[in-house]
C-alpha cells in the first residue's frame, strides 16, 4: 500500500496568516459525488435445502472518478457482488444505487438501461468470433447509435491504444487470449461509461501489456471522471487503487484508502463548502491539495504575515486568536472540517488573526494561485465562501 506525503512536513515556522474562522461544517454526504452506494446487501444462490447465502449484510460507497480494487480469495463473492452492481442480478435484499438510480425491484427493461451505462471487462470476454476486432469496438456504438465514421474512429483509437492498432481487421481466432481480452476492454470502453466493472482485467496478459491497461484504466477514471472497480489477485496492480477493498467469506472486511488525492477527496466530500464542487472539480481541488501534519503549540498562521495558503483541518484542532499589540484575546476553537486562511488570499490584506495547534493537526493545503482558481471556477463554492467571509466581518 501507497501513502505519498506530497509536500515535505513544515513544522515550527508558519507559513500562512488566519484571517478569520469558519464555522463547523461538516456531517453532510453529497450524492452527485457518489457512483455506487451499496446498503446492506445481502445474496443467496439457490433455494430450498440448496440455500447457501453467498454476500452478508454489505456496505460500500464508490464516488465518481474513483479507481477501487477488490481483492480476497477464490469463492468470497467478489464476481457476485461485481454482477449486481452491474445489474447483471437481481437485487434481493438491501439496496444498491447506481448513479442516482436505485436498482432493488427494477424491471428487466430497467436494468437493461442501467447495464448499457456500464462498461464490463469480464474474464469471458464474449467477443463476437464473426466479427473483426475493430467491428467487435464499434457494436458497442453502434447500440447507441453513435454516426458510422465516428465509431470508426473511435473503435481504432481505443484499438490503437491497447496496442492492437495492427490487429484492427483481425478476428478473434486468430489473437492471441491476451489480444482477445483487450478487445473486449476496448468494447467496454468505447461508449466512455461512467461506471466500469472489471473482474481480473489482467489475468490473461503479459507483465507489460497487463500495466498497459491499468494505466489506461486509469487515465480515463481520470479524464472522464469513470469509476473503476477491479477484481483482482495480481498484486502488480494494486498501485493504481485509489481505495483497496477486501472481500472475506462474503463480507468487505477492509475498505482502505490508500491514495493521498483519494484520501482528500473523501475527506472534502464530508465538507459542505466543498460537496457544493461539481465531482470533476472536487477531484481537481483534492489532487492540488497538500497534506501537511503538525505538532501541538505549532503556529499555523501568524497574525500581520501576508496571506500565501489556504487550510482545512482534517484532524486534530487549532486556536484562534487576535491581539491589538498589547492583549491576546482568543476568537475560537476550531477542529477537523474547520477552514481558515482564505479572507488574506480574497482581500490581499495580511491575515488578521494567529491560528496555533492545540494538538497534532493535519491540515489539508491549497496554494493562494490553485485556491482563486477554485473560487473562479465554481459559482455556488465562492458565493458561499464570500457568504462565510462577510459574515465573519
Ligand atoms: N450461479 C451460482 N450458483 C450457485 N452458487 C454460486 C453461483 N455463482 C457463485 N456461486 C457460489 O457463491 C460463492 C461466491 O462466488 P463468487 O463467484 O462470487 O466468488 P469470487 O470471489 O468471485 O471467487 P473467484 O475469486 O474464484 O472468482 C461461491 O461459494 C460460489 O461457489
Ligand atoms: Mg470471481
Amino acid at each position: 500500500m501507497r501513502f505519498r506525503r506530497r509536500r515535505p512536513k513544515t513544522n515550527g515556522q508558519p507559513q500562512v496568516l488566519a484571517t478569520s474562522v469558519n464555522p463547523v461544517l461538516r456531517g453532510s454526504d453529497s450524492d452527485h459525488n457518489l457512483c455506487v452506494r451499496i446498503e446492506d446487501l445481502s445474496h443467496h444462490y439457490g433455494t430450498g435445502e440448496l440455500k447457501k447465502q453467498v454476500l452478508f449484510d454489505n456496505n460500500l460507497e464508490l464516488a465518481r472518478g474513483e479507481i477501487v480494487i477488490m481483492t480476497g480469495p477464490s469463492g468470497s463473492g467478489k464476481t457476485t457482488l461485481l454482477t449486481l452492481i452491474g445489474a447483471l442480478r437481481t437485487v434481493q435484499e438491501g439496496s444498491i444505487q447506481v448513479l442516482g438510480t436505485e436498482l432493488c425491484g427494477l424491471d428487466d427493461h430497467a436494468l437493461t438501461e442501467v447495464r448499457r451505462g456500464i462498461g464490463f471487462i469480464f474474464q469471458a470476454h464474449n467477443l463476437f468470433e464473426s466479427l473483426t476486432a475493430r467491428q467487435n469496438v464499434r457494436m458497442a456504438l453502434e447500440l447507441k447509435s453513435v454516426p458510422p465514421e465516428q465509431a470508426d474512429a473511435r473503435a481504432a483509437e481505443l484499438l490503437q491504444l491497447l496496442g492492437l492498432g495492427k490487429r484492427l481487421e483481425y478476428k478473434p481466432d486468430s489473437m492471441s487470449g491476451g489480444q482477445r481480452q483487450r478487445v473486449a476492454i476496448a468494447r467496454a470502453l468505447a461508449n466512455r461509461p461512467q461506471l466500469i466493472l472489471a473482474d481480473e482485467p489482467t489475468a490473461a496478459l503479459d507483465k507489460q501489456s497487463g500495466r498497459d491497461v491499468v494505466d489506461l484504466l486509469k487515465r480515463i477514471a481520470k479524464e472522464e471522471l469513470a469509476t473503476i472497480l477491479i477484481v483482482t489477485h495480481d498484486n502488480r496492480i494494486l498501485d493504481v487503487a485509489d481505495r483497496i477493498v477486501n472481500m472475506v467469506d462474503g463480507h468487505v472486511i477492509s475498505d482502505v484508502v490508500v491514495n493521498e488525492a483519494a484520501v482528500i477527496c473523501e475527506f472534502l466530500r464530508k465538507v459542505p463548502l466543498f460537496a457544493a464542487l461539481d465531482p470533476r472539480t472536487l477531484t481537481e481541488v483534492a489532487d492540488k491539495m497538500g497534506l501537511e501534519t503538525h505538532p501541538e503549540g505549532t503556529v499555523l498562521v501568524r497574525q500581520g504575515d501576508p496571506g500565501d495558503k489556504f487550510y482545512l483541518i482534517r484532524s486534530g484542532s487549532a486556536v484562534v486568536t487576535v491581539s491589538d499589540g498589547t492583549h491576546k484575546r482568543e476568537l475560537a476553537r476550531i477542529e477537523e472540517g474547520d477552514f481558515f486562511g482564505e479572507a488574506a488570499l480574497i482581500s490581499g490584506e495580511p491575515r488578521n488573526a494567529t491560528v496555533t495547534a492545540t494538538d497534532e493537526v493535519a491540515l489539508c493545503t491549497l496554494d493562494k494561485e490553485e485556491f482563486r482558481a477554485v473560487l473562479e471556477s465554481s459559482a455556488p463554492f465562492k458565493e458561499q465562501m464570500l457568504r462565510i467571509l462577510f459574515s465573519r466581518q
